[in-house]
């Protein structure tokens, strides 16, 4: 008799940007206590699971060449840590096949390699026909790392801890964006090291509350939120990577409201007012020349979805 092999799963899974990012001290743990606002943006990756004698993954798009497909892929190892959850056989391992579509840049701020986990838990759960609700799959997630929580669940949302404490933030209206991606990557460790070294020798001025962000957020209206946009990242960012300031002037210059490294960087994202001026600002700063590719995009949009597959358990 012939096995019954499921049909592959396809996932859309969303970037993130931190329109608010205020980091706190070292903890014991090699972390740092954060209090962050995420935005799921439209600038995304796909990622298909499916079964297959072969097991393997493969990667496409954006960034492909630099990804590490093997077992340090942090897709593989939610493969791992979904199968240890539920007490899935080694075998069943064996037999899984990811690919993924890249259009988030590797190593960029903007938390590719934790959307492709969070969309390898979503698509391997719906593959697998397992009954798990988000808030299971996100306590797996948390284990693999920080962000990775929040691209199961999109949206706008409060980070705490890690950032992988979620409560979700009201965000009214679309906001638009225009993101720059940098030549290279910037290492997340290395970031938050130069900032305890600039913390060590000075005292870099931080980002003030979260709370008037969190109003401008409900108000809709982008003017209001610009000023505010805010990373303690961003001085240890542009202290590795000087030429940053030149990439956040540009956009400003082009026509942003304002702009602001995402994350540990090096992506740079800008705050529009629009979706035509996104349109203009993105035309624009492409042809100043300060870094390797700009793309538009909105949020916030929804996280980790199948659209491709059956997702009945
Ligand atoms: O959790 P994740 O694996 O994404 O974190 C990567 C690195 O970023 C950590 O090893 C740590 O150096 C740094 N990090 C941190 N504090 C956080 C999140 C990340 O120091 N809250």
């Amino acid at each position: 008799m012939l096995a019954v092999v499921p049909p592959p799963v396809t996932v859309k899974v969303p970037s993130k940007i931190n329109v608010h990012l205020s980091v706190g001290e070292a903890r014991k743990d090699g972390y740092h206590e954060l209090t962050t606002i995420f935005q799921a943006l439209s600038l995304s990756d796909e990622v298909t699971v499916a079964a297959a004698e072969e097991p393997g993954l493969e990667v496409h798009g954006e960034g492909a060449k630099v990804v590490p497909t093997g077992e340090n892929n942090l897709a593989w190892r939610a493969v791992h840590a979904l199968a240890e959850h539920v007490g899935r056989p080694a075998a069943d391992l064996a037999k899984v096949r990811i690919v993924l579509r890249k259009g988030i840049p590797v190593a960029g701020g903007m938390a590719g390699g934790s959307a492709d986990a969070a969309a390898t838990l979503v698509g391997l759960a719906a593959l697998w026909k397992l009954d798990l609700g988000r808030d299971e799959l996100a306590h797996v997630a948390a284990t693999l790392g920080s962000d990775v929580p929040f691209a199961l669940y999109g949206g706008t949302a409060l980070g705490t801890g890690r950032g992988e404490e979620l409560v979700p933030v009201l965000s009214r209206h679309v906001f638009h964006w225009v993101l720059a991606f940098d030549q290279r990557g910037l290492s997340t460790p290395r970031v938050y090291g130069e900032l305890d070294r600039l913390r060590s020798a000075g005292d870099p001025p931080r980002v003030g509350s979260h709370a008037p962000v969190v109003e401008a957020l409900a108000s809709g209206d982008p003017h209001r939120l610009a000023p505010l946009l805010g990373n303690d990242l961003q001085a240890a960012a542009v202290s590795l990577r000087p030429n940053l300031r030149r990439t956040l002037r540009a956009g400003v210059d082009a026509g942003a409201l304002a702009g602001v490294v995402s994350g540990s960087g090096p992506t740079c994202a800008f705050l529009c007012e629009d979706a035509d001026t996104a349109l203009r600002v993105s035309a624009r700063l492409a042809g100043a020349g300060v870094c390797r590719t700009v793309r538009v995009a909105h949020g916030p949009v929804p996280g980790a979805r199948v659209v491709d597959g059956d997702d009945s358990p």
